[in-house]
């Protein structure tokens, strides 16, 4: 069982990573926590059982006492990730860091250096290598089932409703207050293409906007918060009382800690999740794809896109001597191979852990990392690296719009590290 400290008892901190704690209290214990959120710092310790003197406000004031703990979460937002990590591992922690790792290229590459210098393991919450999903996926490419891999098209499709909860109303709505949107939503599934592609990436270029989500969308008369009488109400997909009285507790958490009618209604009336999706302050694109070259000729296509009915994850990966098609929420795999018209299909088991299970399969391997050294080679801090600058690159590319050298981009950013 290994030790850990929590820093950021949010919707991570508490609902994936101590959740599993609760549940397999063989592998982890949290012993202390850090959240200047009093009521968050509370539940968190009232779960977990942390005695008062191991209950503080902020990760300045846990990090700055001598190591407590093997290991220490990182799950504050997506800004305030690079100065605890630094610090933890400075001070010997073990690092279970979420992603994304920085909001700057630079300082992703710093981490990982930090880490090695130190000596110290570093994991970075990519939870999609861990699905069973991904997983067979991989194994199925890897088995050369379907030949040599040619061409992947990946969707991430966020959905309506994602999109307005996280990125127009929520914390990832403004690239200056968080991140990109292809870095916040999506350095994950860039991260499935390059772990899939078993090759480097060569070339990268990236299109997409902010088109919807805005002020010239908005329906005539649509006040600024939904509760100050829309005339769009009954017919809005996101009019906020009917989205939040009717959400899980993930999304009803941001909006207020205590989860009653009452409060959430209190709290959407003039609070950022009342606001009117198209007169927010939002400035994360609504759309966006990225096309790579590999250096083994492989090419692949990624979409986000706010514009589906479904929030999943679909993939088409393209080979030599056949066809793998993957729908993630399904948990179903297809495998063509060619000349042969009926379908090999897969069901995987469903389980009830996040992320399609990926939460669970991530903490599994990080005690292994931790306890014993394993980390099966699936995602060290460098593919990590690698994967986080592929997202910087698209971003560079959408803003530029020119295709991106991405051999000589790593090159520029490790040198400026
Ligand atoms: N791996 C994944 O699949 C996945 C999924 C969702 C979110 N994330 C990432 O996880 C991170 C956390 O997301 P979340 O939804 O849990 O956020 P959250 O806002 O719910 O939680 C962050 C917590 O950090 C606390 N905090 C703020 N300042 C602090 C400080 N100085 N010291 C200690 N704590 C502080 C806040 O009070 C809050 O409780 C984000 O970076 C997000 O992008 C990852």
């Amino acid at each position: 069982m290994i030790k850990a400290i929590l820093i950021g008892a949010g919707g991570r901190g508490i609902g994936a990573y101590g959740e599993y704690a609760i549940k397999n209290p063989n592998d982890i214990k949290f012993i202390a926590v850090a959240d200047p959120d009093i009521e968050r710092r509370m539940y968190f310790s009232y779960r977990h059982g942390i005695a008062p003197e191991n209950q503080f406000s902020s990760y300045e004031e846990i990090l700055r006492l001598p190591k407590m703990a093997d290991t220490c979460f990182i799950c504050t937002q997506d800004t305030l990730h690079i100065q605890p990590a630094k610090l933890a591992l400075k001070k010997g922690y073990d690092v279970f860091l979420e992603k994304p790792m920085a909001v700057y290229p630079e300082d992703c590459v710093l981490l990982e250096e930090i880490a090695k210098k130190e000596n110290r393991k570093l994991m970075i919450g990519h939870v999609l290598r861990y699905t069973q999903f991904f997983s067979a996926i991989k194994e199925l490419v890897d088995s050369g089932k379907i030949g040599s891999l040619m061409t992947i098209q990946h969707n991430e499709n966020v959905s309506f409703w994602h999109q307005a909860h996280s990125y127009v109303r929520g914390n990832w709505r403004n690239v200056e207050t968080s991140s990109p949107m292809i870095l916040a939503k999506s350095c994950h599934d860039l991260d499935i293409l390059y772990w899939l592609s078993n090759s480097t990436p060569i070339k990268v270029a990236s299109f997409g906007s902010l088109s919807y989500f805005k002020e010239s969308s908005a329906p005539i008369g649509a006040p600024k918060y939904c509760m100050d009488g829309c005339p769009k109400e009954s017919e809005c997909a996101y009019f906020a009382p009917k989205v939040y009285l009717n959400a899980p507790d993930w999304m009803k958490l941001p909006v207020s800690n205590k989860m009653t009618d009452e409060d959430i209604l209190a709290a959407l009336k003039k609070g950022p999740y009342g606001r009117c999706v198209y007169r927010s302050d939002n400035d994360v694109v609504d759309h966006q794809v990225v096309i790579i070259e590999f250096e083994n000729q492989m090419t692949a296509s990624f979409t986000m896109t706010a514009f589906t009915h479904e929030n999943t994850r679909t993939i088409k990966l393209m080979g030599t001597l056949g066809e793998i098609r993957g729908h993630m929420d399904k948990q179903e795999i297809e495998i063509y191979t060619f000349g042969n018209d009926i379908p090999e299909v897969i069901h995987l088991e469903t389980l009830d852990y996040g992320h399609g299970g990926g939460d669970y399969g991530i903490m599994k391997a990080f005690v292994r990392l931790i306890e014993i050294g394993d980390n099966q080679e699936i995602a060290s801090d460098e593919a990590s690296v690698m994967s986080h600058l592929l997202a910087f690159a698209a971003e560079k590319s959408r803003l530029e719009s020119k295709s991106i050298d991405f051999i000589q981009y790593v090159k520029d950013i490790k040198k400026n590290a």
